[in-house]
C-alpha cells in the first residue's frame, strides 16, 4: 500500500515535463540535431535517453506545436511497433507528446557505422548487416517503414545485440514505394561510408530481408528502378517535418 502511495507521488511527480525535468538527473547531451536534442540522463534511476523536440521559432507556433507532438507520438508508436513485431529497440520509459518529450532506454555500445569503419568485411559485420536486414524486413512486413536506416542509427551492445534507433522518421506504411526508399537509404549510406566492401555488405543485408519479408523481391526490383529511372525525390529532413497524417 505504502508502496502504491509512493508510486502514484512519482506519477504525479513526473506529470508535467517540468517535473520531468526534475526526475531527469545527471544529464548529458549526445547530440543536437535538425530536429531534436537527445540527452542522455538517469530517469527513476535508471540509464535513460531523452529525445526532445524544441519549439522553432522560426514556425507558425500553432503548426509547430501540432508537429511536435504528431512527431514525437509516432515516434514512440513506431518504437512500439518495431518492439512487437520482433525489432531490438530502446524501450520507451516516458512520453509528453505537448512538450516533444520522449524518454526511452539507454543503449550502451558503439554505433554500427563505426564498428563496420572499424573492422571492415569480416564475418561479424557481415552478420550485422545481415541483422539490420532482418529487423527491416520484420518492420516491412507489419507495415512500418523506419525512414533513415543506416549504419548511423543501429547500435551494437557490450553482448554483441543490435538495435536500431532512431524511428523519428518512422511511418505506417504498407506502400511498396515506402519500402523501397527505405532500402533505397540503407544501400545508399553503405556506399557512401561504407564502399570498401559495398556489394558484399549489401548482399549480407538482402540475406536477412529476404528472411523475414516475403515480398523482398518486389521491393528490390523497385529500389532498381529507382535507381535507374532516377525518380527518386531526396527525403530530408526539413524544418517543415514530413508528416503525412
Ligand atoms: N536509445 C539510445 N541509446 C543510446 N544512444 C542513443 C539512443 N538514442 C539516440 N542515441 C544517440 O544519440 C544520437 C542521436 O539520436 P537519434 O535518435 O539518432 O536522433 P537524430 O534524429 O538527431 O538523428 C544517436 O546517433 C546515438 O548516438
Ligand atoms: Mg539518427
Amino acid at each position: 500500500m505504502e508502496a502504491l502511495t509512493r508510486l502514484s507521488r512519482l506519477v504525479e511527480e513526473v506529470r508535467t515535463v517540468d517535473k520531468v525535468v526534475k526526475v531527469l538527473e545527471r544529464c548529458e547531451e549526445l547530440s543536437v540535431g535538425a530536429e531534436a536534442r537527445v540527452l542522455r540522463c538517469r530517469f527513476l534511476g535508471i540509464d535513460a535517453v531523452a529525445k526532445l523536440r524544441l519549439p522553432k521559432p522560426f514556425l507558425d507556433p500553432r503548426i509547430d506545436a501540432k508537429l511536435r507532438v504528431s512527431r514525437t507520438r509516432k515516434e514512440a508508436r513506431a518504437i512500439l511497433k518495431a518492439l512487437e513485431l520482433g525489432v531490438r529497440a530502446p524501450v520507451p520509459l516516458w512520453i509528453d507528446e505537448e512538450s516533444g518529450l520522449l524518454i526511452m532506454q539507454f543503449v550502451e555500445g558503439i554505433l554500427l557505422r563505426d564498428y563496420v569503419v572499424e573492422k571492415g568485411w569480416c564475418d561479424d559485420t557481415c552478420r550485422y548487416f545481415e541483422i539490420l536486414g532482418e529487423f527491416l524486413g520484420k518492420m516491412h512486413g507489419g507495415g512500418l517503414v523506419h525512414g533513415d536506416p543506416t549504419t548511423s542509427n543501429a547500435i551494437i551492445n557490450p553482448l554483441g545485440e543490435l538495435y536500431v534507433i532512431d524511428f523519428g522518421l518512422a511511418e505506417f506504411s504498407n506502400a511498396l514505394e515506402d519500402k523501397a526508399i527505405d532500402v533505397h537509404i540503407a544501400f545508399r549510406a553503405i556506399e557512401s561510408t561504407h564502399f570498401v566492401a559495398e556489394q558484399e555488405f549489401k548482399n549480407c543485408f538482402l540475406r536477412g530481408y529476404s528472411r523475414t519479408y516475403d515480398r523482398w523481391r518486389d521491393v528490390v526490383a523497385r529500389v532498381r528502378e529507382i535507381r535507374t529511372m532516377g525518380r527518386y525525390v531526396e527525403r530530408r529532413r526539413t524544418v517543415w517535418g514530413e508528416d503525412r497524417e
